[in-house]
């Protein structure tokens, strides 16, 4: 395919636009030489802004001190990681939660009583007089780290329970998000002139052009403009995106290079993230909306209490694949061209030749290339073999042959030399040796890129449930076989 694209003569996308890598750290945070190890070939490629979740993983003090997670990054690692961007020229825009997605700081006795609804942790009541202290006590915790940033954005995106609490059903929808944010972004411009707040849009995205474009909201926040679907203009309709454009002066867009598949994928689908970010600047071509940047997220975990997706050193090549199609600055690129120049950033042998299709199904296309990460990339394709033999394992012995159904368990009648037999035959003891042997040595190639608690955490995660599995169909048979006399039939 040598489809040209012109999406560089885009008028509100330029050079100047930031091209922003999303580092959300709140699950697997990757330990910092790692992270030190990227940020150059990060900014090889055309980054120029990093947009930090901390979540948990911040160094809260004082009252706040329990927000943070055990293995939290301390303030020197966070000061390191800074410099570092700093460094390569990379602006750096703190990203802190101040309406929905606390439920690190609401799942705590302490501020249960910020609550919207009693049992939800997730979102603060903003008609509780005091939430907006404890806001404010972590937008100053986070800018004293930040003493440089030019952006924070405040999150709010996903506020599922708005009005909902009995002070708040009062009050106008839209009015209770509108009032809150304004007030948020007032406390931080004034507090922190220069310093713009961003938020992200899908909330506005829900309600009345006229309603937002006479609020205030407008000239104080840029709103970041997420869709990670392959077909943007699915989920955004053409003419929110022309009234973001005549109602706010700068508007950032925001694609996905992985964490937007499924919660449970450890694989990003380089193909699903790539069209999105092709659809994002189709989308965008010839509308004067000026685009302050373009966001690749990456997300760690769809919310706090979730498990982990993707990890950071496999996503590797769908980030590197955004990055050398959104930070080019010729006019005019063929996808041949963005592939070359992939290729090469992420060290594979210049014979390898292959095309997104192929590489949906067959990902040990990359298994040669040399990218940071690589080994825990094949790593997780091994992993991926392993699953579906084992899964393979369990429907053949209790859904597909016909001596150790549920059946056969519920009745413990079974022959025990065909069911030896289908276990050895369908080499159920090497299984189990190999997923020990992986377990193994997964785990200490994982050691170089992530802490001890985000290993033990991968490993139950992925790796119990189908040691599990085995575990339970060998007791299983085991039991079956210590039969050896059988009652008449009919069974009963
Ligand atoms: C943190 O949690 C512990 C245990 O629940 C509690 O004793 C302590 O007071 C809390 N710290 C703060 C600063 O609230
Ligand atoms: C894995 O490591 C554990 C603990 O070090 C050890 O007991 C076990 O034998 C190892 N398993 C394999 C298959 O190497
Ligand atoms: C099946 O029979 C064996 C041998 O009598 C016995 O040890 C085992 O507990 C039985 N299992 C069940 C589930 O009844
Ligand atoms: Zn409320």
């Amino acid at each position: 395919m040598h489809l040209v694209w012109y999406f560089l003569c885009v008028l509100g996308f330029t050079s100047k636009s930031f091209r922003v890598v999303h580092l959300d750290l709140k699950g697997a945070p990757p330990r910092l030489g790692y992270l030190r190890q990227l940020l150059p070939l990060l900014a090889a490629q055309g980054c120029d802004a990093l947009l930090i979740e901390y979540e948990d993983m911040f160094p809260y003090t004082g009252r706040l001190a329990n927000a943070s997670a055990l293995n939290a990054y301390t303030r020197k690692d966070v000061k390191r990681l800074l410099s570092w961007a700093h460094d390569m020229g990379m602006e750096v825009i703190p990203l802190v939660q101040t309406f929905g997605h606390l439920e690190y700081v609401l799942k705590l006795e302490e501020f249960r009583h910020y609550r919207e609804l009693p049992s939800f942790p997730q979102e603060v009541c903003p008609s509780n007089e005091d939430t907006m202290s404890l806001i404010e006590e972590m937008i100053e915790q986070m800018m004293s780290l930040h003493p440089d940033a030019k952006y924070l954005h405040l999150g709010c995106d996903e506020v599922f329970h708005i009005a909902a609490c009995s002070k708040c059903t009062q009050r106008h929808l839209s009015k209770i998000y509108a009032r809150y944010v304004i007030q948020l972004a007032e406390l931080v411009r004034k507090k922190y002139p220069g310093v713009t707040p961003i938020i992200w849009d899908d909330m506005m995205r829900q309600w009345s052009p006229q309603y937002i474009s006479s609020s205030p909201l407008t000239s104080l926040i840029e709103p970041m403009v997420w869709v990670y679907a392959e077909d943007v203009s699915k989920l955004l309709p053409h003419y929110i995106w022309h009234w973001y454009g005549k109602t706010f002066k700068k508007v950032w867009i925001a694609g996905a290079y992985k964490g937007a598949t499924l919660p449970t994928s450890v694989v990003p689908d380089i193909e699903v993230h790539f069209k999105n970010q092709i659809s994002w600047l189709n989308y965008i071509d010839n509308t004067p909306v000026q685009i302050k940047g373009f966001v690749l997220t990456g997300w760690s975990r769809y919310d706090h209490f979730a498990v982990l997706c993707e990890l950071l050193p496999v996503s590797i090549p769908s980030l590197f694949l955004g990055l050398s199609l959104i930070s080019r600055k010729h006019k005019h690129i063929t996808q041949t061209e963005v592939f070359n120049i992939w290729h090469s950033s992420m060290r594979c042998s210049p014979s390898l030749k292959f095309d997104l299709h192929n590489l949906k199904f067959e990902p040990r296309y990359l298994s040669s290339c040399n990218f940071p990460g690589i080994e825990i990339y094949n790593a997780i394709l091994q992993y991926l073999t392993i699953k579906s033999n084992i899964e393979a394992l369990d429907i053949s012995l209790t859904e597909k042959k016909g001596w150790m159904t549920k059946y056969n368990v519920d009745h413990n009648y079974t022959s025990p030399w065909r069911i030896l037999e289908d276990y050895r035959s369908l080499n159920a003891h090497q299984l189990q040796q190999e997923l020990g042997h992986f377990k193994n040595s997964t785990e200490l190639k994982l050691s170089k890129y992530f802490d001890q608690f985000s290993i033990n955490e991968w490993i139950e995660q992925k790796i119990f449930p189908l040691e599990f599995k085995l575990h339970n169909l060998r007791k299983t048979m085991e039991n079956l076989i210590r039969r050896d006399v059988w009652p008449r039939r009919p069974l009963r």
